[in-house]
């Protein structure tokens, strides 16, 4: 299935299809009216173009997209106290994700926090290798048996965005091949190298993300520029033209994106196993062990978006 424009915003887990009025499935009414104002932040504001590094005290993590909101401050700039509504709002504001993928990589990032119940994590939490999130073959980052895992490590990057030399524009195929370089990479010289489906489809699922973030949720098409700048800098490449998704980046368009770079790209996955548009809500969903848990750890928010 090709998803237009217009049925991923019908699809998308919005304002339209919450109830008008009173509580959300029992949820705080401040909740209830968090989803139902979602979207960018107008043009004008000013986190678009006030773009501050972390200073000392502050802290990152191995999510270029996270730390990217933390220094433009939609997120909270120190990296500390991210909690599931701060980050629903945040990541609409600032890139326009949709409340669906927030709430249920959210939860995964609560898991990697050292209480998951309390209901916060703070960036440098989710570097830990291999649970929830953190895994081998990264675009920007290094293997963990083999260096840092959670800061920009140009090597590794430089190999990636190669593949689009001579391009002013990314295209799926391309990125599908340049990922499956990065994985090579790592299998040939990681000897506890650690990759299943798991870890292929959050990889899939990531380059979905700066594919739709930086351009929209269907076309695959960003410009290399604004791809640097996101990946080196950890800036939104607003200086540059780059303006929010106008549609939101939900499960289900990173959902189909996925499965398109897997089928155009010539990386293996476990025997028997099948990615398809599903397979991205389905290994996020088993992350975190499974719909009730997701209910409990996000009070409940995930259970009024269907998940
Ligand atoms: C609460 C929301 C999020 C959480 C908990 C989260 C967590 C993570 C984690 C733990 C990684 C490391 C995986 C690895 O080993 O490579 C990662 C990678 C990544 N994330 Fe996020 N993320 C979130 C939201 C986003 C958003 C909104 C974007 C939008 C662009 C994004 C883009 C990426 C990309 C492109 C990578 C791959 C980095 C690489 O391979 O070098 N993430 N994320
Ligand atoms: C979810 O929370 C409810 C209410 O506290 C509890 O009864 C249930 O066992 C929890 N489920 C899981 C899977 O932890
Ligand atoms: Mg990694």
């Amino acid at each position: 299935m090709r998803l237009t424009l217009a049925t991923i915003a019908t699809l998308a887990v919005s304002a339209a299809a919450l109830p008008q009025g009173g509580s959300l499935l029992g949820l705080p009414l401040d909740i209830g009216a968090l989803l139902k104002s979602l979207g960018p932040a107008p043009a004008n504001d000013p986190r678009f173009t006030t773009f501050t590094p972390p200073g000392s005290g502050d802290v990152r993590s191995p999510c270029p997209g996270l730390n990217a909101l933390a220094n433009h401050n939609f997120i909270p700039h120190n990296g500390k106290g991210n909690t599931i509504p701060i980050l629903i709002k945040g990541l609409a504001e600032g890139l326009n994700m949709g409340a669906d993928f927030t709430t249920a990589i959210g939860a995964a990032g609560l898991l990697s926090s050292p209480n998951p119940l309390g209901g916060s994590f703070d960036l440098n939490d989710l570097d830990q290798h291999n649970f929830p999130i953190e895994h081998d073959a990264s675009i920007s980052r290094q293997d963990a048996a083999l260096g840092n895992d959670q800061v920009f490590y140009a090597p590794n990057f430089n190999q990636y965005i190669s593949f689009f030399d001579g391009k002013d524009v990314t295209d799926i195929p391309t990125a599908s091949k340049a990922k499956f370089a990065r994985y090579t990479d790592s299998l040939t010289k990681n000897p506890e190298f650690t990759y299943g489906l798991r870890e292929a489809v959050l990889s899939y699922g990531e380059n979905s993300l700066y594919l739709q973030t930086l351009a929209d949720p269907v076309s695959g098409n960003a410009k290399v520029e604004y791809v640097k700048t996101f990946f080196e800098k950890e800036q939104l490449p607003y200086g540059l033209g780059w303006r929010p998704s106008a549609a939101p980046i939900t499960l289900a368009s990173l959902g189909v994106m996925v499965a398109e770079l897997y089928a155009s790209g010539p990386e293996p996955i476990p025997e028997g196993a099948r990615i398809v548009a599903d397979s991205y809500k389905d290994v996020i969903v088993a992350l975190v062990g499974g719909s009730e848990i997701l209910g409990n750890l996000t009070d409940g928010i995930s259970t009024a978006l269907g998940l």
